[in-house]
């Protein structure tokens, strides 16, 4: 495709502003937190539609835009992921988890049960694309998991800002989403996204609240 270029309408805040709306965002972002108890609320689609419009303006390599989302409101299909996730988790925390994953995952109270995927209004399958077909011809993807981690970064963003909660969720292997949700064979499940409201009494682990401080996580020059 032609190298073409317009002209675009660019932000012009002030430095004042660049500060205060910076802290605006952190501050709203500080409160995302993951859930793993929904009430069964209904969400209106068209929220979480604009929460994948959001994704898909992520930056990506070379524009190919290697994602693809699926949005699951159907409980028949919830229920299909819900059986087959607890098969695998069943097998990750009975046998595969090496005993330190486990030792890790301890403060976070997660089990096999996984009673979320049917409970939440919407799951939301992210997948990568290794390739895409163009004319049944495989055209090589670039920087597939750093675009679409950025992408799920926004999709979450959104979500939150749109007074969502949500769970990312990554039963290990997710190969099983590929067949329920009919997706092809170039297609990698890369996270599932649980959305909803949170239960009145919902509580979330105290570990997950406490983050790493500026100075722990940045060095200047
Ligand atoms: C890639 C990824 C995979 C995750 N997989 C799971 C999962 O399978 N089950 C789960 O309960 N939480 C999962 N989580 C959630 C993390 O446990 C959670 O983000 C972390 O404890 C920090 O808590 P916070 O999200 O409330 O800040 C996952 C998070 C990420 C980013």
């Amino acid at each position: 495709m032609e190298y073409i270029t317009k002209k675009l309408d660019f932000s012009n805040q002030t430095l004042k502003e660049m500060n205060v709306n910076s802290k605006k965002f952190y501050n709203i972002i500080k409160k995302r937190r993951s859930v793993r108890d929904f009430k069964k609320d209904r969400i209106e689609f068209e929220t979480i539609k604009n929460a994948i419009l959001a994704a898909g303006t992520a930056p990506n390599g070379a524009n190919l835009q290697p994602w693809h989302f699926v949005i699951i409101k159907s409980q028949k299909i919830k229920k299909k992921i819900k059986l087959a996730a607890e098969i695998e988790e069943n097998e990750f925390y009975e046998k595969k988890a090496p005993k330190e994953w486990l030792e890790a995952l301890k403060p976070l109270g997660t089990d096999k049960n996984k009673s979320f995927l049917e409970e939440a209004p919407y799951l939301i399958a992210v997948f990568e694309k290794k390739y895409s077909l163009r004319n049944k011809k495989k055209v090589k993807n670039y920087y597939v998991k750093e675009s679409v981690g950025i992408a799920t970064g926004i999709l979450i963003s959104c979500l939150h800002f749109s007074g969502l909660s949500m769970l990312t969720h990554t039963p290990s292997p997710m190969n099983f989403l590929n067949l329920i949700l009919k997706r092809p064979a170039n297609e990698k499940p890369f996270v599932l996204l649980v959305v909803g409201k949170p239960k009145d009494n919902c509580e979330i682990p105290v570990f997950a609240t406490k983050k790493k401080s500026f100075n722990k996580i940045v060095s200047e020059f």
